[in-house]
């Protein structure tokens, strides 16, 4: 394992629906004892409920980024139980994960609507997580490649080619993540970053990084870590209790470059626009991403404004 261009080691997690707020701050207390090492990125992705609290408690200098699991691609309206990317970022959020195969089984996400929200989510000067991943029965035909290719090549699609560089794209195979996940072995996994690479590559340029997840822990970190396009890791249930995440960001530290600060968080809540980058986009249009719902709502991004919904009402 080497150090991976001269970038930091991103390492985070998503509480994906666990903590309640004294949870939360009892994580970030132990956390804030333990200074993050140097060229380390560590994030953290809480409940959207958490976010703010999680924000407020971690110092205006805190390297530790933010982000929220999910958010809508439309800037307001009547989304019930939805929340927008403004108000993710309002939140605290610097990162937003999109595409989480939990959300594209349970809640019926697709590749369309995944672009729909890094295009979103790029307009409002946040960072795109983009979580893509196969099932178990892909692999086994032998589609993994192809799959993740198509997965990758839709939720790029509404990004201009300067774009390409502020996304963060997470592999997480499906039959790797959760109770019932099979760990990956680095070579499952490097001929599927290899192809993230390309495909990236050919639609702009180099991205921010590009993350493994899936069962990852103490005991594989470093296996993982070993494959030159991997650039960190999303952590689950490893990383859910501090001593877990911070366990990982040790065992990680090694592998670091030193000289690679990390990435600025939004420090103002308010809308600071301090990851800066430049949200020019291109405007193709897009049909029906979600049947039956429509919103009239102008968006920021000229893809969305272009989004029709046909035949669909509210
Ligand atoms: P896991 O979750 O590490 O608990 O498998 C990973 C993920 O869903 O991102």
């Amino acid at each position: 394992m080497t150090v991976k261009q001269n970038r930091p080691l991103w390492v985070g997690t998503s509480w994906k629906m666990n903590k309640t707020l004294a949870e939360a701050d009892s994580f970030i207390d132990q956390l804030l004892k333990f200074p993050i090492p140097n060229g380390i990125q560590a994030f953290l992705l809480p409940p959207h409920t958490a976010l703010a609290r999680v924000h407020d408690r971690l110092p205006a200098n805190s390297p530790v980024l933010l982000g929220a699991q999910n958010a809508h691609w439309a800037a307001e309206g009547p989304w019930t139980g939805e929340i927008s990317m403004r108000m993710a970022k309002d939140a605290g959020a610097t990162l937003i994960e999109i595409g989480h195969s939990e959300r594209r089984e349970h809640f019926r996400e697709t590749d369309r609507t995944v672009a729909l929200k890094v295009a979103a989510a790029v307009a409002h000067d946040l960072i795109p997580l983009i979580c893509v991943g196969e099932p178990l029965a892909v692999r086994h035909a032998g589609g993994a490649e192809d799959f993740v290719r198509v997965q990758l090549q839709i939720a790029l699609s509404e990004l201009a080619r300067p774009e390409i560089s502020q996304v963060i794209i997470a592999y997480e195979p499906i039959w790797a993540i959760g109770e019932r996940g099979v760990p990956a072995t680095v070579d499952q996994v490097a001929p599927v970053m290899a192809l993230i690479s390309d495909v990236t590559t050919t639609a702009g340029g180099d991205v921010r990084a590009v993350l493994y997840g899936g069962s990852v822990d103490s005991q594989n970190a470093i296996e993982l870590l070993r494959d030159p396009n991997t650039h960190g890791l999303f952590i689950g249930r490893a990383a859910w209790q501090a001593s877990g995440f911070i366990t990982m960001l040790k065992l990680c530290a090694p592998l670091a470059h030193g000289n690679a600060g990390p990435a600025r968080r939004n420090q103002d809540r308010q809308g600071s626009k301090d990851v800066g980058f430049d949200s020019t986009t291109n405007a193709d249009t897009y049909a029906d991403p979600v049947e039956g719902q429509r919103s009239d709502r102008p968006s920021e991004h000229p893809a969305i404004q272009s989004v029709t919904f046909p035949g669909g009402t509210q």
